[in-house]
């Protein structure tokens, strides 16, 4: 595995009003995303794993410290720089995975490139070789509601990684799947990780998932209480 760092956060918190009431989500929070690895967030349900990956994902901002990846700190972007930003590098796989109903399963995973400006040829390369990858070519013309919630998982996964993302956000991937499909759609990730040498960040309890782990990041009440790390052989 190689070791450089693409992602990080530093010394970030987030706080959140409700009402007058601050709300601490995350409170100076340290944590590094190794490129091709399986970085996970976990801890009890409140702990701030989804506030974290969103952070990460530039889908929200710090109230203090820094978020960067690939060396570009996001602050520093305006807010048009930040979504072509997240447009090239990000992509995010979520618990209720999020496919656009109208839309079948090859035009869902041709979405992303539309927005990235591919052209046809090379937006067809690419889903025809993801969809290939994922094992749901002959379903290309099904629409979300066709499929079985593994399947639709499965799109979610060729979704994100059409883009060739530097990172992939997964908020519990496997939470609405049942235990046997849980595990498919895991292996499909480790297959694609391998394949494609994609980072993944998840957020997660499902102990099948954080088995294939790199490093795990525990949070408590916003605050980070232990790190994990798998030796891994160079
Ligand atoms: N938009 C918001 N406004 C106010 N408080 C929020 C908001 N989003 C999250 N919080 C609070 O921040 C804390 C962390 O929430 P977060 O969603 O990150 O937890 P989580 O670890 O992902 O939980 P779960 O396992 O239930 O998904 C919680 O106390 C939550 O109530
Ligand atoms: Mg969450």
């Amino acid at each position: 595995m190689n070791t450089k760092t693409v992602a990080r956060l530093r010394d970030v918190s987030k706080h959140y009003l409700l009402g007058s009431v601050q709300v601490t989500a995350l409170s100076a929070l340290n944590l590094e995303v190794k490129a091709g690895a399986f970085t996970f967030v976990t801890g009890p349900s409140g702990s701030g794993k989804t506030t974290a990956l969103n952070l990460l994902g530039a889908i929200d901002k710090p109230s203090q410290g820094s978020v960067d990846m690939l060396g570009q700190r996001f602050d520093e972007l305006s807010d048009t720089q930040l979504t072509d930003f997240r447009c090239r590098h990000i992509a995010y796989i979520f618990q209720n995975f999020n496919l656009i109903p109208v839309l079948n399963v090859y035009e869902n995973v041709e979405y992303p490139l539309h927005l990235m400006g591919l052209p046809k040829a090379a937006r067809q390369e690419r889903v025809t070789d993801v969809l290939d990858a994922v094992g749901l070519y002959d379903r290309a013309q099904h629409k979300p509601n066709e499929l079985s919630g593994g399947q639709r998982q499965r799109v979610a996964i060729a979704r994100a990684l059409v883009k060739q993302p530097t990172v992939v956000l997964a908020d519990e991937p496997t939470a609405n799947l049942d235990s046997q499909t849980s595990r498919d759609v895991t292996a499909l990730m480790q297959q694609m990780q391998r394949k494609f040498n994609t980072t993944f960040v998840f957020s997660s309890h499902d102990p099948d998932l954080i088995a294939m782990a790199d490093e795990v990041y525990h949070l408590v009440d916003g605050q980070l209480t232990d790190i994990k790390r798998q030796e891994v052989p160079q």
